[in-house]
């Protein structure tokens, strides 16, 4: 399937910066590359292939600098995500505490491995290596909103609540 990509809103952007102080000689100055991509990825929910070769082109960074980038920090995605975003912590204080278990179970839960999105997209499933609330150990955080001392049936119960359809098979 091919999918199209509507440039408009990445050239909006662009547009902003270039009335901006960020140009030095018509090319955006390297500091501001990663609002860019925070920018693009408010727009179009993720980081789109062909809308990053277009930023290369229009602004002369190129494109292996930017995926440098976007495989550096976490924040940033090449694929669209789910609805809900549930983060997995994989760290020695939450490994010690079945933290594996855990990340087994919502793998299981959603039928898919860690970096993928269920098919109805309403589940994206990561891994990280810490999420900075070592004493709740195990923790899993979906969106915004932390889960801590869990157990299997715990989250089995807590995905559910964000499923529409009630209990996940
Ligand atoms: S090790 Fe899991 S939150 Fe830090």
């Amino acid at each position: 399937m091919i999918t199209t990509i509507d440039l408009e809103p990445v050239n909006k952007i662009l547009a902003q910066i270039e009335l901006s102080e960020k140009l030095t000689n018509g090319k955006i100055k390297p500091a501001y590359l990663i609002p860019l991509l925070q920018d693009i990825q408010d727009e179009y929910g993720y980081l789109p292939r062909k809308v990053l070769e277009h930023v290369s082109t229009i602004s002369g960074i190129p494109l292996s600098r930017i995926f440098g980038v976007i495989t550096f920090y976490e924040q940033f995605y090449m694929e669209p995500q789910g609805k809900h975003t549930i983060k997995c912590c994989r760290g020695t204080a939450c490994h010690v505490k079945n933290g594996q278990k855990i990340s087994d179970t919502i793998s299981e839960i959603l039928g898919i491995a860690e970096g993928e999105t269920t098919e109805d997209g309403l589940f994206t499933f990561e891994t990280v290596a810490c999420l900075g609330t070592c004493f709740l150990a195990p923790v899993v955080m979906i969106d915004d909103q932390y889960f801590g001392n869990l157990t299997n049936s715990e989250i089995t119960k807590i995905i559910n609540k964000y499923s529409p359809k009630g209990d996940m098979p």
